[in-house]
């Protein structure tokens, strides 16, 4: 099923310069999803200083009539929607299994990598990994982040028009991802902090496929806001990259299992200042105004410092714990949280049921849940420590109607029985829902109606005695039986 190697590499040369292919017409990403350790501080933190849409800002309890019902909470969810209808989720799991090193572990691992405060600050391996978006301007972020103590990281390129593209990079800080926000308007006080790409940074790599005049565009076409519902501009997205050490692996297993050819361009950069190979792919996103197109970018630098866990350590840590963790439709690991949202919604896209199909085939385990009665989605490891959430239809080829149901956040294995974290109360159950006289007595009301009946037939009186059972005495009986 995978694509073999030397067709990306094939794809390269026939890539004219950094051209990506067209976008895919038959699967498209909506959402980002990072397993967070403090989800609602990212939720504060991308709405209130990044301009991100906070729509869902959630805890979810157990059930109520079930133990600890508003004493443990089983997830907090964060939903942040961008330009294009764009969403990052940040998701705090309590309840799924993971091993001994955490998603929280591994994203104050990440936080740590991207301390753009520390005046030593090196590029790390874990800066490449995050989200990209268009801003018209930059300076009311630069302006509030002056006034609150948020820290970013200044980087500057040309673009293929000749235009400076300004970047910012800031970390979110309970998953540790990195946004960046790009512009090509700056007020000359602030210009200064941006450097140009330095040695051990893989520049090339960090560069957008549009141009400046292109992103402007798009950013009107999508209806973008200078002064949003959280006062800052509205981002448009533009790229979801992770480090690897494979970077040919996320485009490969997305083809794999979509049955898609992504135009995957690989890109290489060796010299004394460099050592780096990163590959592109343009998916379409599910935009509400008008098209538009997201990068994957995959980057594997090899100059980049390593700290916390490396990257290699975290991609085989994760995906040995998932393989261990989850089968074929059974399970949960609480790294799948981790994911990209891709939907196989388009007109010639492959079924959930295919696609659960081929995972299950390749050895790679997926959750299944429903979000209605013929769309859901197949949770799964994904590569280089990437989940990735498929989206699509059901055509009933490998799934059985009645036996799906939606993820359930307070299940351990992410659906089914959710009783082993949450546990009945009777005693609340028993408050909420006292027996009536009648459910208490029906039983001994049906002994007593019996022995009536009984008592009837045995004084002979087969025909009459049910209609006046009451007086099933010897005379009465006697008289309705010679009535016959
Ligand atoms: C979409 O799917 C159809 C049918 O499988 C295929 O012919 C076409 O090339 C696909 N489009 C892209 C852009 O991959
Ligand atoms: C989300 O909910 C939490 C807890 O109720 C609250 O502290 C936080 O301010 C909310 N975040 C946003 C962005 O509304
Ligand atoms: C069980 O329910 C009772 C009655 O609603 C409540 O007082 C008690 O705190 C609950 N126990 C737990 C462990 O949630
Ligand atoms: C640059 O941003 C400023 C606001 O900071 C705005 O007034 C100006 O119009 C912008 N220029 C361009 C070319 O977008
Ligand atoms: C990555 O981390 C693991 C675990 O700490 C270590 O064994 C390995 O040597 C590291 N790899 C590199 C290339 O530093
Ligand atoms: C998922 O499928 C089950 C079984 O057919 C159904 O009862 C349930 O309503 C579906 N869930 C949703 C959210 O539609």
């Amino acid at each position: 099923m995978a694509r073999p190697r030397a067709m990306l590499a094939a794809a390269l040369l026939a890539a004219a310069a950094a051209a990506l292919e067209t976008p895919t017409a038959n699967i498209s990403m909506f959402k980002r999803t990072h397993a967070s350790c403090r989800a609602f501080d990212d939720g504060e933190f991308v709405a209130w200083k990044l301009g991100m849409v906070v729509s869902v800002n959630v805890t979810y309890y157990c059930n109520a009539g079930t133990q600890f019902m508003t004493l443990k909470p089983c997830a907090e969810r964060v939903v942040a929607t961008v330009l294009a209808n764009f969403e990052f989720h940040y998701y705090q799991g309590h309840v799924t299994p993971q091993k001994e090193i955490t998603t929280c572990d591994f994203a104050d691992g990440f936080v740590a990598a991207n301390d753009f405060s520390d005046p030593t600050f090196a590029w790390s391996e874990w800066t490449a990994q995050g989200s990209s978006h268009y801003v018209p301007t930059l300076d009311t972020h630069l302006k509030l982040w002056g006034s609150s103590g948020v820290s970013y990281l200044g980087r500057r390129y040309t673009d293929a028009d000749g235009a400076v593209v300004y970047s910012a990079r800031v970390v979110v800080p309970g998953s540790g991802h990195v946004v960046e926000l790009v512009t090509g308007n700056v007020s000359s006080a602030n210009a200064g902090t941006f450097a140009a790409y330095g040695a051990g940074e893989c520049g090339g790599a960090n560069e957008l496929a549009t141009t400046i005049a292109e992103m402007d565009d798009a950013w009107t076409a999508q209806g973008g806001t200078l002064v949003n519902l959280f006062g800052l501009p509205d981002l448009l997205p533009l790229r979801i990259t992770q480090p690897s050490t494979d970077a040919a692996a996320i485009p490969e297993f997305l083809e794999a299992h979509s049955d898609q050819h992504l135009g995957a361009s690989t890109f290489s950069h060796e010299t004394d200042a460099e050592s780096c190979t990163w590959t592109r792919s343009l998916l379409n996103i599910d935009a509400t105004l008008a098209g538009w197109a997201m990068e994957v970018v995959s980057i594997h630098n090899r100059r980049a410092a390593k700290r916390g866990y490396n990257v290699s350590f975290f991609a085989s840590y994760v995906t040995e714990a998932q393989d261990e963790l989850i089968a074929c439709n059974t399970g949960y690991a609480r790294y799948v949280d981790n994911h990209i949202g891709v939907s196989l919604g388009g007109p010639d896209s492959l079924s959930l049921d295919a696609n659960a199909e081929s995972l299950c085939r390749n050895d790679v385990g997926f959750h299944n849940g429903n979000d209605s009665y013929d769309w859901g989605s197949n949770w799964c490891r994904g590569a280089s420590g990437l989940g990735v959430e498929f989206q699509g239809n059901f055509d009933w080829t490998f799934f059985h109607p009645e036996l799906v149901d939606p993820l359930d956040y307070c299940a351990k294995l992410g659906s089914g029985d959710s009783m082993d974290f949450c546990p009945y109360n009777m005693t609340a159950i028993k408050a909420s829902s006292p027996e009536t006289w009648w459910e208490e007595n029906w039983m001994l009301v049906a002994v007593l109606a019996a022995v009536a009946v009984f008592c009837c037939c045995a004084a002979g009186v087969l025909a009459y005695c049910c209609g006046w059972c009451a007086c099933c005495g010897g005379d009465a009986a006697a008289a309705g039986y010679a009535r016959l």
